[in-house]
């Protein structure tokens, strides 16, 4: 007999990231982890994310096969022309067309379905006025680290007690030092623009419901404290690519094979070449999505390879060098990339990273590469381009003894003492440091672990949120 109750309606939650290749590959993980938990999940992509998605991926077929209308995408207008690079300046060009459509997105899709909830990149908390006027509960998702975090955060207060802007390199014996400041902060002015965004966007997070990090509570516990103190709810649900891996075998009951949202066409024949290469022998390659390079800085990396004498595996993007002509490269270079070499326009690098061939990385120090590679247990040679990766280098090098940092040095012989250094003289050691994180990350999205719990905490806490 019908009691006359019925269950209330799922919640729905709308997630709203940057729409650039890492920030939406993580918030996607997000948005299925909690589709997996019954929410019923809006997915706002740009139309030039989405048609990348559709054209180098089944991600759209694999979502709507797993969850049918329980996950949807909502497209919009990044503003920019199909064919624009979507990187340096052009991110602000998307991130004002953003600004200004975010009022008349939010209330049609509430007015299409309620939402319980939306979870808003940390780079647009221009999207908590709108969801202040409508009512709805907004919860923050930084794809930075923690530790970045925290220094954004202490900026005004660095600014005012002199600190900032930074005189020289005078306190290079700190922890901390004026190098691996994130590149924001190393500017001459205080009212510099980006600086000024950084300080605004980190300060409007205090007026979140909550605030989410991808990363887990033993990587970051002594930042993790400081930022509580502040932010009394944060939920630390990482290393999300792997959680999603778990939660996804726990459903299934089989190891799942999630495939990688990718914005690129990936080039699978490197995992075919890494089968015929010994054992951790390979150093991987790979400055993420964004990062641009001088022809002078790749030759400096390609000679600093084949110097170490190391196999290598290279990701360059098409867009990776301004100004090199391919072919032109002096002939030994070519010569030895035959030889034990191996270049692709676009890895599956979580896939890379896990194969029993790859040693060490050589990375630009991205948050998501850097959760990558712990996971996968595999020491790390930084060179950190901008934004949060000066940071996240030091803190890998001296917090986590987890690699090395080359920093802003991009010189043949710094890097091939390093790799070699990385590879061979001190094998051992950083295995062992890197051992323990990849067994603690892991044990953090296992069942009980501290995101797993961490996860549940939030999938309650939103469900509650429902009026
Ligand atoms: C950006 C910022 O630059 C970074 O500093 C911030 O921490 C996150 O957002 P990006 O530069 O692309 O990201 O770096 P990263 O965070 O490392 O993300 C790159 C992603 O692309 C990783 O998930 C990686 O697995 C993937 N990738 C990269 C591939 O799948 N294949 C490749 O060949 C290269």
């Amino acid at each position: 007999m019908d009691s006359g109750l019925s269950d209330p309606l799922p919640p729905h939650v709308v997630f709203y990231p940057f729409p650039i290749q890492s920030h939406v590959n993580t918030t996607m993980s997000l948005a299925e982890l909690l589709c997996l938990a019954g929410f019923r999940i809006t997915f706002v992509i740009s139309e030039h994310g989405h048609s990348r998605l559709a054209q180098y991926t089944d991600t759209l077929r694999r979502l709507s096969a797993s969850y049918r209308e329980e996950f949807v995408f909502k497209v919009v207008p990044d503003g920019l022309d199909p064919d624009a690079p979507r990187s340096d300046d052009n991110l602000w060009k998307i991130y004002d067309n953003y600004q200004k459509d975010a009022g008349s997105l939010f209330r049609e899709l509430n007015g299409a379905s309620p939402v319980t909830c939306i979870i808003a990149d940390g780079l647009m908390t221009f999207s908590i006025d709108v969801a202040e006027e409508l009512g709805i509960p907004l919860i923050v998702f930084r794809l930075i680290g923690p530790q970045c975090f925290w220094t954004y955060f202490n900026v005004p207060q660095m600014i005012e007690t002199g600190d900032l802007p930074i005189k020289g390199e005078e306190d290079m014996e700190a922890f901390i030092r004026c190098s691996d400041l994130p590149s924001f902060c190393r500017v001459a002015d205080p009212l510099d623009p980006f600086l000024q965004y950084i300080i605004a966007e980190t300060l409007q997070t205090k007026r979140a419901q909550a605030l989410v990090f991808n990363t887990f509570d033993q990587l970051d516990r002594t930042v993790l404290e400081h930022v509580r103190k502040h932010f009394p709810n944060v939920y630390t649900v990482g290393p999300l690519h792997k959680h999603l891996k778990l939660r996804l075998a726990q459903v299934s009951g089989a190891q799942s094979q999630v495939q990688f949202n990718s914005f690129w066409q990936v080039d699978r024949s490197c995992i075919a070449w890494l089968n015929k290469q010994p054992p951790r022998s390979v150093i991987y390659v790979s400055f993420g999505s964004l990062t641009r390079m001088t022809r002078e800085q790749l030759m400096g990396f390609w000679h600093g390879l084949v110097n170490s004498g190391q196999r290598f595996l290279w990701v360059i993007r098409p867009d990776l060098v301004a100004g090199h002509e391919q072919g032109s490269e002096p002939i030994e270079l070519r010569k030895a990339t035959e030889e034990r070499g191996y270049m692709v326009g676009w890895a599956p690098q979580e896939e890379v990273l896990e194969h029993s061939a790859v040693g060490a990385f050589l990375t630009h120090s991205g948050w998501n590469s850097t959760l990558e590679s712990l996971v996968a247990g595999v020491p790390m040679l930084c060179w950190p381009y901008y934004a949060d990766q000066q940071l996240n280098s030091r803190v890998v090098s001296e917090a986590w003894k987890a690699g090395l940092d080359m920093k802003d040095i991009c010189d043949r012989e710094v890097m091939q003492k390093m790799v070699n250094d990385l590879m061979v003289d001190r094998k051992e050691e950083f295995l062992s440091s890197t051992g323990k994180i990849s067994k603690a990350a892991k044990d953090a999205v296992t069942e009980g672990g501290s995101s797993w719990e961490s996860l549940d905490c939030l999938i309650e806490d939103i469900k509650a949120m429902r009026a």
